[in-house]
């Protein structure tokens, strides 16, 4: 069973080192008829990119977007931010098959993508497979996020926790 993709309203934020990926990607999707909401950075000057990754995730989890997209550097520091949030599920994509499992798979409701590491064109040919791939909805993967959700609801302590540091 597959459910039908309605990413409409999408939030979007970046640091300074996304800044102009974000712009871009705003104007792309505005054009394509997708309603942006931008959680900023506004401009080129250094700042923290935790802030802009939690005020996207929050206003996914919450339901005020459908979907959040989110620019770095890399993608790696926004996309740990963002998954601080309960209830995100971010996915750093770097091409469209992960952007494609990313949302097929781990029902991930926040892209992000590093612009120091793809180009303005890639990252839109990601954005489109994400807007448009569907949850497929099956029984092993909502198996899977279930687990996850229910760590995240109930917590473990910093022993049950196994890390590699
Ligand atoms: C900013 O220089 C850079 O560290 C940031 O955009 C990101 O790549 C962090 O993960």
């Amino acid at each position: 069973m597959s459910s039908t993709p309605k990413h409409r309203r999408i939030a979007i934020g970046s640091d300074h080192a996304g800044f102009e990926l974000k712009e871009w990607l705003k104007a792309k999707l505005i054009e394509a008829g997708y309603e942006c909401q931008d959680f900023g950075t506004d401009s080129p000057q250094s700042c923290d990119y935790p802030d802009f990754s939690f005020a996207v995730a929050q206003a996914v989890v919450s339901g005020q977007c459908d979907t959040g997209i989110l620019v770095c550097g890399t993608g790696i520091g926004t996309s740990i931010a963002a998954n601080k949030v309960r209830g995100a599920r971010c996915a750093l994509c770097w091409n469209e098959y992960t952007a494609r499992m990313a949302r097929s798979h781990n029902d991930a409701n926040i892209l992000a993508l590093g612009a120091r590491v793809i180009g303005a064109e890639l990252a839109w040919e990601i954005v489109k497979v994400w807007l448009e791939t569907p949850f497929s909805g099956e029984e092993r993967h909502c198996r899977r996020l279930q687990k996850i959700s229910q760590m995240e609801g109930e917590g473990i302590s910093p022993q049950e926790a196994k890390t590699t540091c």
